[in-house]
């Protein structure tokens, strides 16, 4: 018994230490309980959208990282790289969502780079702050860390999935405090919706993606490619999944393959809760409480989408 706990302290110090030396900044504590993550605007390229408006963001994400206890603030592609520098300093993280925009052309890409670029250099001050690319925007995050698109085809589309987990996923920071039966859950069950026709295969070829990321999770896709599903910055707070954790507890349409099982609810929850907490080691603040209500998704009404759409309802910019 005593043994046990013994072991146990050594344990838990051994684990801390050796995370917490490698990661820029985490010593900062969490000490934000107001934070406000930003999400890039996407641009729409789906025909029956484009009445609506030219960039647009699924109210599924900005659940997603309400649910957690933050607020949202939209990013619209159209400001001037001082803007987004002005913006920068006052939001906890950023979330690049998915989509079809190209990764090195579009100005979802181009405005993306300035935010990484900025979210780089505060991290190397000391400054944490956060980002996480879902689907295209974790393929996005591979483009700016490589300077290459190395994306093949690897298709996994409208399919839910379990995880081929590395071994680095068990001492990640995602997965941290995940219970035993959801990491079990997560090798086993189909808890990952997909629904892309790109993947990276080519991660371990790559020297500059090996040395920025430590690679959580594989899938093989429907055409027999092995490609990257989970990553998570070794020495800064970045992070991306080529799956989609929001769908499980915000997305509904009966023909798509979003899994909404109790662990895939609990894995989106977990995840949600985890990139919040990483915000909330973030100091950035509006000037005052006025500002920041103007600049909240707040003052935006979501668009009803269940009837042109895979998603229910939509932001639109
Ligand atoms: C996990 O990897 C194995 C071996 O490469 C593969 O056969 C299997 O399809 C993969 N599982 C998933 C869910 O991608
Ligand atoms: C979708 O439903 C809304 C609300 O009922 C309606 O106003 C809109 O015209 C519909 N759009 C399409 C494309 O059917």
């Amino acid at each position: 018994m005593q043994l046990c706990s013994f072991l146990g302290v050594l344990f838990v110090w051994g684990y801390f230490c050796s995370h917490e030396a490698k990661l820029i900044g985490r010593k900062q504590n969490i000490v934000n309980d107001r934070p406000v993550i930003g999400i890039l605007t996407q641009i729409v390229s789906d025909a029956a959208m484009k009445q609506y408006g030219s960039t647009y963001i699924p109210a599924s994400y900005v659940k997603y990282i309400e649910s957690a206890g933050s607020r949202v603030m939209p990013i619209k592609l159209t400001l001037t790289t001082p803007q987004y520098e002005n913006i920068f300093s006052r939001i906890n993280g950023l979330l690049l969502i998915g989509g079809a925009s190209n990764l090195e052309t579009s100005d979802f890409a181009r405005v993306s780079k300035i935010f990484y670029q900025l979210a780089l250099k505060a991290n190397e001050a000391g400054d944490y702050f956060p980002v996480w690319g879902t689907c295209l925007g974790m393929q996005l995050l591979t483009v700016l860390v490589s300077g290459h698109n190395l994306l093949t085809r690897a298709t996994a589309v409208n399919v839910a999935l379990p995880l081929n987990l590395t071994q680095a996923a068990f001492s990640s920071r995602m997965f941290d405090g995940f219970p035993k039966e959801l990491m079990k859950a997560l090798q086993r069950e189909p808890l990952t919706g997909h629904f892309h026709h790109y993947g990276l295969a080519a991660f371990k070829q790559n020297k500059d993606l090996m040395d920025f990321f430590s690679l959580v999770s594989t899938n093989v896709g429907e055409n027999g490619v092995n490609f990257i599903s989970t990553i998570e910055g070794k020495k800064f707070p970045f992070y991306g999944v080529q799956w989609h954790p929001e769908v499980n507890r915000f997305q509904w349409d009966h023909t798509l393959s979003f899994p909404h099982s109790p662990h895939a609810v609990q894995l989106s929850s977990l995840l949600a809760q985890f990139f919040v907490n990483e915000g909330r080691r973030s100091l950035h603040k509006f000037d005052d409480f006025k500002e920041e209500a103007l600049k909240l998704i707040y003052s935006y009404t979501p668009v009803f989408a269940g009837n042109f759409s895979g998603y229910e309802q939509i932001y639109f910019f």
